[in-house]
């Protein structure tokens, strides 16, 4: 994120304004975990997703006896992604969290779409009142009787909302670059209807480095 907590400018466009050594520290938290999990927003600003390309991380999940590349999670509710992304012609494990509606879009979609579609519907009341919403809970779940017991949650903001509010996240590696976007409409590393401060997630810091004119902050959600 930017020195001002923006993680893109108003117009959503793809962050790109971080170092290589912060691309070095994504890669690292990416070869540390068994899926990646990333809103649809997200993957259509990029329009593709960061695989593991240095080879010391990929022979560490080797020996490790892991995948060469994570699973990478696609958060819908719509499903209306365009299979024209150049990401689905990357050479990494596709699949796709949705609703009963959004996953009969993609069905028999065939080879090069996602391996695989996890439905995780809320209750019929829940989405009367929230009606693009999946359940987390059920759907993280899913995904620990897959095998995934770790994911690294790449945002946006309104997925890391979703997840804070029902208390899925552990920790937060958040990176502060030496720039500012400003603009009330350019998101945040969380954005959703917000916390009060009495209801507000507590962190941890666990470690802070500073690479060049980057800050590395580790902090740790307390319990
Ligand atoms: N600086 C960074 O590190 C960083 C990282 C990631 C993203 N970004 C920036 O963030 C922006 C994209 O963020 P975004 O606000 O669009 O957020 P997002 O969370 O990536 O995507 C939002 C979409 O994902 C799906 N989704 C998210 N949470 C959901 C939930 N709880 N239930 C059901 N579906 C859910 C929905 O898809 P449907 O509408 O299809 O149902 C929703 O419209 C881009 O500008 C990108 O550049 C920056």
């Amino acid at each position: 994120m930017t020195a001002d907590g923006k993680i893109s400018d108003l117009w959503r466009s793809p962050a790109r304004f971080s170092s290589a050594a912060d691309k070095a520290h994504l890669e690292k938290q990416i070869a540390s975990v068994e899926g990646v999990l990333f809103g649809a927003g997200t993957l259509r600003a990029y329009g593709t997703t960061l695989p593991i390309s240095n080879p010391q991380l990929l022979q560490l999940r080797k020996q490790q006896h892991q995948l060469p590349q994570p699973v990478q999670i696609v958060c819908s509710a719509s499903a209306e992604i365009d299979p024209q992304l150049p990401f689905f012609s990357q050479p990494v494990p596709r699949w796709l969290i949705t609703t009963t509606a959004g996953a009969k879009a993609w069905q028999g979609m065939g080879e090069g779409s996602f391996e695989r579609i996890l439905v995780a519907d809320r209750s019929p009341t829940e989405v009367k009142s929230e009606p693009k919403s999946i359940d987390w809970i059920g759907a993280f779940a899913q995904l620990g009787q897959l095998g995934l017991k770790k994911l690294a949650i790449l945002g946006g903001g309104e997925l890391v909302a979703s997840l804070l509010a029902v208390d899925l996240i552990d920790e937060f590696w958040l990176t502060v670059c030496p720039l500012i976007l400003g603009g009330a409409a350019a998101p945040t590393p969380v954005e959703g209807a917000g916390f009060s401060v009495q209801q507000a997630q507590r962190l941890e810091l666990l470690s802070v480095e500073r690479i060049e004119q980057e800050v590395f902050l580790h902090y740790r959600l307390q319990r």
